[in-house]
């Protein structure tokens, strides 16, 4: 029989234990163990478990055990239906136990392996959604009475919220792992595929850049990937938790652009019926990606220089500065500087933005990257089509690294894309890529032929570079060369090229 005293806790005593489970609500088994620990001393109680189901064995386990033998009893699991707890478990009904050893529910093997004596008990299920996913107990009362319903009613409780955080940790930790999945693929989408000299030399001062703050312009042709480049510096920043927005500077004209950016006051203007918050303020603490950054008009560029400089502005018909903490990064493909000169583009807000600029290289300055890109949107569209055997020609591989790629590697992306679909599924053909092959350098040149002749193979690859250019548009490939489109036909038919142009 127990003898000692044990005050009854005071109300700021539940006070302080209740605090203490506010701030351990991200660790789970801490929380478990505190909400058990405080359900004990509540119906004072010798000793308390909370157990929960393991589906795949359809047993259940202790997850937190207090009293003397808590640790002991952890070795242990308990078949569903066996024992008073198991019984509790499948039938999700709470039992009151005055006498253990009357209870023919009881199974006296663990309280005799663990050598502890049982006598009155009480367990309630642990539901989540009506779904009984294990059992809270408590055994033996301090004073040796028995447990009343008084009790059951406290344990219930208890029950209850242990239940909340269990299933609130399961909520959460369901987000993480979809958040981190997401990001995974996120990360595979924008991943920077490329071995060359040339590329790498871009990807290092990225990865330099983003431990900074700095400033930075990236500078290259259309579909070179500077947008990739930008969410690489932000993905390996100390700010990749925090959002990177995107503005393409282009797509809006210049009222809209200034709201887009620093955001409105309701009734700023007709039409600004709430307030709107711009992407300078959703980027807070995060990356701020100004694309197309050649095509802001000046009104706009002036506004951003104030930005840059003072980290401070005004929501369009705002009165309140606001002050943000973003990183700026900026694009263009027209050659910034020129822009300068040319009076387009202010050369205060070029200098802010170009702290630091990137050139991300054309692909025909990388052609050696070729295969590996074409591997990379290759397995992409494998996976988005289902056609999980497809493979690429040695021909269409070859057709492939002599091309130019005018458009950079969107066309090249595009190009397999159309071959995915075009192909019959299982090989990609030559003839399925929207280009048109690239002879080697004068290759029909060899000494032997007359100087006529020799021309005439100049011509012949002469007119093909400018075909290839033009994407197989005769008219725009005889402008170019400054002759008749009619005479650009009656060459092609001369030299036999109609298959190949
Ligand atoms: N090095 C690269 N590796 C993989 N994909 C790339 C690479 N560079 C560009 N891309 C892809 O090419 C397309 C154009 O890239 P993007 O960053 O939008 O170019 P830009 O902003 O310079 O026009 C996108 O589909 C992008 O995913
Ligand atoms: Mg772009």
């Amino acid at each position: 029989m127990k003898t000692d005293i044990v005050d009854t806790p005071t109300p700021i005593d539940h006070l302080k234990a209740i605090s203490s489970w506010v701030s351990s609500v991200q660790d789970l088994d801490k929380l478990l163990h505190l909400i058990i620990e405080s359900a004990t001393n509540v119906v004072r109680a010798e000793a308390a478990s909370l157990l929960l189901m393991d589906t795949k064995t359809n047993t259940l386990y202790f997850k937190v055990a207090t009293g003397t033998k808590g640790k002991e009893v952890k070795e242990f699991r308990v078949k569903l239906g066996e024992g008073i707890a198991g019984h509790v478990a499948q039938t999700g009904q709470a039992l009151l136990i005055a006498d253990a050893q009357q209870d023919s529910r009881w199974m006296r093997t663990i309280s005799d392996r663990i050598d502890f004596e049982t006598r009155s008990m009480a367990c309630v299920p642990l539901k989540i959604n009506d779904r009984t996913i294990g059992v809270v107990q408590v055994i033996n009362k301090q004073d040796d009475s028995r447990f009343s319903q008084a009790d059951m009613d406290v344990l219930e409780e208890f029950s209850n919220l242990a239940a909340l955080a269990i299933g609130s940790a399961r909520s959460l930790e369901q987000v993480r792992q979809e958040n981190q999945d997401l990001k995974k693929k996120l990360g595979e989408k924008h991943q920077i595929i490329g071995k060359s000299l040339i590329l790498d030399k871009v990807l290092k001062d990225a990865q330099k850049l983003s431990r900074t703050k700095t400033t930075a312009l990236i500078q290259g042709e259309s579909g070179t990937g500077k947008e990739l480049v930008a969410r690489l510096i932000h993905r390996e920043s100390p700010r990749r938790d925090k959002p990177l927005v995107v503005l393409n500077c282009a797509a809006l004209p210049e009222p809209l652009l200034e709201s887009e950016l620093f955001g409105h006051e309701k009734g700023a203007f007709t039409g600004a019926t709430s307030r709107k918050i711009g992407k300078f303020e959703a980027a807070h603490e995060g990356s701020l990606f100004l694309d197309e950054i050649g095509e802001m008009a000046p009104g706009i560029q002036a506004k951003l220089l104030r930005v840059l400089q003072e980290g401070v502005f005004y929501r369009v018909g705002g009165n309140t500065p606001i002050t943000v903490d973003v990183r700026v990064l900026s694009a263009t493909n027209k050659d910034l500087k020129k822009e300068v000169e040319e009076g387009n583009f202010r050369e205060d807000l070029f200098y802010r933005l170009n702290v630091v600029q990137l050139d991300t290289p054309p692909l025909r300055e990388r052609l050696e990257d070729v295969p590996f890109l074409v591997n990379h949107f290759l397995e992409v569209f494998k996976k988005e089509t289902g056609l999980l055997n497809l493979t690429v020609s040695q021909d269409a591989m070859d057709k492939m690294t002599h091309y130019e790629w005018p458009g950079n590697i969107r066309e090249l992306r595009n190009a397999i894309e159309r071959a995915v679909v075009m192909g019959d599924g299982k090989t990609i053909l030559p003839e399925d890529l929207p280009i048109s092959a690239s002879l080697p350098k004068f290759a029909g040149l060899r000494v032997g032929l007359t100087l006529d002749e020799a021309l005439n193979e100049f011509k012949k690859e002469f007119i093909l570079l400018n075909l290839q250019h033009t994407g197989g548009n005769r008219s725009k490939a005889a402008k170019i060369m400054d002759i008749q489109r009619t005479y650009l036909s009656r060459l092609i038919t001369r030299y036999g090229m109609r298959d190949l142009a």
